[in-house]
Parts: C-alpha cells; sequence; structure tokens
C-alpha cells in the first residue's frame, strides 16, 4: 500500500495541506467571509443521528442508482469546480478516478481542461455552466458541450459575487510572469513534490478557462472569463427556460435553497435540483443544504431528482442526506484533496472511503438497499430545522 494512502477524508486534507502551496491549499478550504455556512455544512451532518441494529445486519447493502440518466455505482458525483493549480492532470484524473469507481463527474466551465477530454476520460461527464456572458456566447458554449458528448448539463445560479474572505483571498496570479509569481515564490520551493509533479508533466499551472469559449476559439484567462461573467445581468426564470430549451438531455438546476425555488426549477424545466449553497463559498450564512432538504424533498420529491452538496465528508453523510430525501450528493472538497494529495489515485481512495462508508452504514442500520433508507432511520435533533419558507 502507497504511503499516501489515506483512510478518511480528514487525512486526505492533511495530506493535500502538506502537499499544495499554501494559496492553492487556502483557495480549497475557505469559505467565505466568516465560513459560517461552510462550517454549518459539515456541522449539521455531526448533529444528526444514526440507530444501529445488531444482529440481522445485511453483509453487501446495494448502493447503485440512477441520476441524469446515468447509472452511478454509489450516489455519489463528483461536484463542478475549478482546480487550476492543484494537479497537472487536473479534472481529467479527477474524470478517470470517477469512471474507475462507475461515478458520473461534473465539469466547471471555469476548469482547466477541455471538456473533449474530460468526456474522453469519463463519458459520463455532465457540463456546467452559469449565467454568464450573452445569449449566442452561451448557446455555443452548449453547442460545444453537446459535440463532446456531455450526458448533461447543470446550471449554477446561487452565485451572487460575495468576495471577501475574513482570513483573505488567496492572491490568484493574472498571468505566470515573473511580477505575478514571485511574492510566491516562498511558498511554491517548500512544496518540491508539487512543483516536481508539474516538472514531470512538463506544463505550469493553467490560468486558462478552455471551457469558457466555442470550439476552436482561444482560451480566456481565468479573469477575463469572471469578468464576462461579473458583467452578465443575473438571470430572471424565464431565461432559464430559454437556456432549458436549447439542452436536450437532463438538466440540473444547482444552488436550491428553497421549496418554492424548486417549484421554480421544474417550471422551467430541469429534471434535477442540488439543495446547495455552494459549499459556503458564496452567500455566508446561507442554510446549511441538509437542514432544508426535507422541506424541498417534501414540496418536490417525485417531481424532479433531488441532489445536495455542502458538507458531505464520510459515507454515513451520504447515507443521512439520502434519507432526509436525496436521490445522491455532489461532493467537492473531499475530491480536490484526494486530487492534490496523490493525483487520480488519490481521487479513487476517497471514493473508496465513500464507498465503504455508504456500505458500513447501511449495514450498520440494517438495510438492504439505500433506497430503503428514510427519515426514520435518522435522529433529528430539536431546532434542526429552520422555520419552513416558500
Ligand atoms: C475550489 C472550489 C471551486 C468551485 N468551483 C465551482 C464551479 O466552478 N462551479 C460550481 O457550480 N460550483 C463550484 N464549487 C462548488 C462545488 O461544486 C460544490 O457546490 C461544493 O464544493 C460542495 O461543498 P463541499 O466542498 O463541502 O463538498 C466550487 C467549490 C470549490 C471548493
Amino acid at each position: 500500500m502507497s504511503n499516501k494512502w489515506f483512510e478518511t477524508v480528514a487525512q486526505a486534507r492533511q495530506q493535500a495541506k502538506k502537499r499544495l502551496p499554501k494559496s492553492v491549499y487556502a483557495a480549497l478550504i475557505g469559505g467565505t467571509e466568516a465560513g459560517v455556512s461552510l462550517r454549518d455544512n459539515v456541522s449539521a451532518f455531526e448533529e444528526l443521528g444514526l440507530r444501529p441494529i445488531t444482529a440481522g445486519q445485511i453483509a453487501e447493502p446495494k448502493m447503485a442508482v440512477t441520476v441524469m440518466g446515468q447509472r452511478c455505482a454509489m450516489p455519489v458525483i463528483v461536484s463542478p469546480t475549478g482546480v487550476q493549480a492543484v494537479h497537472p492532470q487536473g479534472e481529467v484524473a479527477l474524470a478517470q478516478a470517477a469512471n474507475s469507481r462507475g461515478t458520473p463527474i461534473g465539469l466547471s466551465a471555469f476548469s482547466s481542461k477541455p471538456i473533449e477530454e474530460v468526456v474522453a476520460a469519463n463519458p459520463q461527464t455532465f457540463f456546467q455552466v452559469y449565467w454568464a456572458g450573452d445569449r449566442d456566447f452561451m448557446l455555443k458554449c452548449l453547442e460545444r458541450a453537446a459535440n463532446a458528448g456531455a450526458a448533461g448539463l447543470i446550471v449554477t445560479l446561487d452565485w451572487s459575487f460575495s468576495h471577501g474572505r475574513d482570513w483573505g483571498s488567496p492572491h490568484i496570479p493574472q498571468s505566470l510572469t515573473a511580477k505575478e509569481v514571485l511574492p510566491h515564490s516562498f511558498e511554491i520551493v517548500t512544496k518540491l513534490p508539487w512543483c516536481w509533479s508539474w516538472l514531470r508533466a512538463g506544463a505550469l499551472p493553467r490560468l486558462q478557462v478552455p471551457n469558457f469559449a466555442a470550439a476552436g476559439e482561444p482560451e480566456p484567462r481565468f479573469f477575463e472569463a469572471y469578468g464576462t461573467w461579473l458583467n452578465t445581468p443575473p438571470p430572471t426564470w424565464d431565461d432559464v427556460r430559454w437556456l432549458r430549451s436549447q439542452w436536450e438531455g437532463p438538466f440540473m438546476v444547482k444552488g436550491i435553497s428553497r421549496a418554492d425555488e424548486a417549484r421554480h426549477a421544474i417550471a422551467a424545466g430541469a429534471t434535477a435540483i442540488s439543495v446547495s449553497n455552494h459549499g459556503g463559498n458564496n452567500l455566508d450564512s446561507a442554510v446549511a443544504p441538509i437542514r432544508v432538504l426535507p422541506e424541498i424533498a417534501d414540496a418536490v420529491g417525485g417531481e424532479v431528482e433531488i441532489l445536495l452538496d455542502g458538507g458531505v465528508r464520510r459515507g454515513s453523510d451520504v447515507v443521512k442526506a439520502c434519507a432526509l430525501g436525496a436521490d445522491a450528493v455532489l461532493i467537492g472538497r473531499a475530491l480536490l484533496w484526494g486530487l492534490a494529495a496523490n493525483g487520480a489515485v488519490g481521487v479513487e481512495n476517497v471514493l473508496d472511503i465513500f464507498h465503504t462508508g455508504i456500505k458500513a452504514t447501511l449495514r450498520g442500520i440494517g438495510k438492504e438497499n439505500i433506497a430503503q433508507v428514510g427519515v426514520q432511520d435518522v435522529v433529528v435533533p430539536p431546532g434542526f430545522y429552520p422555520p419552513p419558507c416558500g
């Protein structure tokens, strides 16, 4: 067993910390402002209890599900994230690892690898877009994703450009000029294995976002693309309906925190939603998704596939989310820590941790199949849910 092997997500995070330059690692752990949502995403799962059984456990519980038309070996999907400087293989490594474990991947519009390479590594790729640029530009990006073979579209709508971080945002260089890179030289030279991985790959961290361009057009840099997005008027539900009409196949709206919004998404044609606060990266104090999941599942369950993302760190968290109404979860940071620690093998390691954890939890609570878990399997403390809204 490689000495990079880890047995929990917390260990993957420790290894990522050791390996990555400080500012790259900081981008993977922080939340916005005081980090209230980020902390609560995780601690809300810790507040939920389970009621184990003793004799009569099921040795091999089943956990495969189908989400957005894709068979998933477990109710876990890679969440879309931009991972510019984490690892030279970036999203291709995430895609390969997910493919080897029978899991789809969400590919961010701000990813560092072209969608064509990612779909080649994992045909179960969902392309994620923001509402950015004009309709012609969005159509070209959708056309490129469809031609590449994307299996579904995710539109993330919760971002509201809340940038500040109380601990200071990590600096993202505009370009790799000496002037931009020199202030980072100390943190870089102290991370030799990370530097060596880039040297071996014959590459430098990419600041371009190749999927933020039509096929064959020049790749914009991160800040150029971000500027386009920042200057795009926010979409209405009519805009979302239009976007949906331009995409054949499964269509997810990511970033829902309220039942009335879930209904709007369904009316606009969504086939799936993700209950999400962007992993605590956007509006701080946005409610932890697991706290509002049952309210949303009660309102729209059966009409749309329901996913959750934010704070999932263990197999038992996945089971808790499914018990409270999710069909599956999306996972962001835990997989990025695996990627940072050991590339595709590290991502497989994290996916295996989730698989083993889901299995142990189902076994422990005596379920033959993930489809059988329900609210009766979870101990919810008083005051866990906020008053319903919408
Ligand atoms: C470094 C980083 C980059 C992210 N980039 C995106 C993105 O490009 N698109 C998107 O929809 N969500 C993005 N997210 C949010 C994730 O998709 C997901 O909602 C969140 O990470 C889930 O929370 P978790 O990290 O606790 O699993 C990003 C999150 C992180 C940590």
